[in-house]
């Protein structure tokens, strides 16, 4: 009978162990400020909100800056840090067109006047970064973004460790793989090519001169070849906006469209069409635009990328400002 009790008791406390380990990830929690600072959530969605209205570029500026941030040293908001003993994050060439770092500060600004010292930049982002999202969605998706990241106090240009856009899938999802992220949840964070912007420069090669030929990208849909040497002239000096989605229709908005197009030829940068194409990716890719559960999975694979790297109170702080360390930093 001891004997049952107790095997009883293990499984109760297994049971119990596993239902929490369903909401946290690491040191992160659902509510960590939920003593400390119980509104934090509104508090950010109310200046996200009214920025988001006069300003929709925020959206795709920030889900780059979150996997920016994240890719490199991990969630810890080293990617906003200015101070400039060596070079930083910032001025490591893939984050030269990274922006938002305005928004995340009148955030902060307004966290330190409800709730002074509490919430960390890292937090700050996670949760800017969710509610942009949500919006970007036309208010579809919204996932639940446990909190409770430091903030880091390092930042170097040498440590920023990005996938490039000519990489092939495989050596790509080396990448992710280091950072705990499987090959469903890279296909999935790269659905954030759904919105947002690349600009001519980097991808002239595939419109002139692929692969050192004169010729276009074959794999690329000949009309959208056509329509975007019209856009990007050979000789140009305008570097012009092109949608990373080129569903007209859908291009500001968070869907699986972007899917869609990839698996129509119509992707822009070279890895977005890889992924349709490479045997690794691409039953995912068609069960994505196929299937009608992307917001819903896109928001879980936010929710893993958040969860890498992240600091805790011996290896990071809680920054007063978002811009630099408290005491000290090495950037
Ligand atoms: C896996 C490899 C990836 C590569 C090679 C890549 C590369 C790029 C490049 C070259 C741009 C255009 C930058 C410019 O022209 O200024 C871009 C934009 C963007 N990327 Fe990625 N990216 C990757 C993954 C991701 C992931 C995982 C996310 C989100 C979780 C993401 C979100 C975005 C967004 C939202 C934009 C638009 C930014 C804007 O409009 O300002 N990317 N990416």
């Amino acid at each position: 009978m001891a004997v049952k009790i107790s095997t009883i008791s293990t499984l109760i406390v297994f049971l119990a162990l596993l239902s929490l380990g369903h909401f946290s990830h690491g040191e992160l929690r659902l509510g960590s400020y939920s003593e400390t600072c119980p509104n934090v959530e509104e508090i950010v969605f109310g200046v996200v909100e009214k920025a988001f209205s006069t300003n929709s570029r925020l959206a795709p500026l920030m889900i780059r800056l979150y996997f920016h941030d994240c890719f490199s040293n991990g969630c810890d908001a080293s990617l906003l840090l200015d101070s400039t003993t060596s070079p930083n994050e910032k001025t490591a060439g893939p984050n030269l067109s990274v922006d938002g770092y305005a928004l995340i500060d009148a955030v902060k600004d307004e966290l330190e006047n409800k709730c002074e010292g509490v919430v960390s930049c890292a937090d700050t982002i996670a949760l800017v970064t969710r509610d942009l999202a949500h919006l970007a969605s036309g208010k579809k998706a919204r996932y639940e973004i446990p909190t409770g990241r430091f903030d880091g106090r390092e930042s170097l240009a040498s440590s920023v460790d990005l996938p490039g856009t000519q990489m092939s899938v495989s050596d790509t999802f080396e990448m992710f793989k280091k950072r705990k992220l499987n090959l469903t949840d890279m296909v999935l964070l790269l659905g954030g090519h759904t919105i947002g912007v690349t600009h001519c420069s980097l991808i002239m090669d595939r419109l002139y001169k692929f692969n050192n030929t004169q010729n276009p990208d074959p794999a690329m849909d000949r009309n959208l070849v056509k329509e975007l040497r019209r856009k990007c002239p050979e000789n140009s000096e305008q570097n012009r906006a092109i949608n990373l989605d080129q569903n007209v229709s859908s291009s500001n908005i968070v869907d699986a469209s972007f899917y869609k197009q990839i698996k129509s030829r119509r992707g822009i940068l070279q890895i977005d069409d890889q992924l349709a194409k490479d045997e690794m990716t691409k039953q995912i890719v068609t069960d994505l635009a196929e299937g009608n559960d992307f917001l819903a999975r896109f928001g879980q694979a936010m929710v893993k990328l958040g969860s890498y790297g992240v600091k805790d109170q011996d290896t990071g702080e809680i920054r007063t400002s978002c811009r630099s360390c408290n005491d000290f930093c090495t950037a």
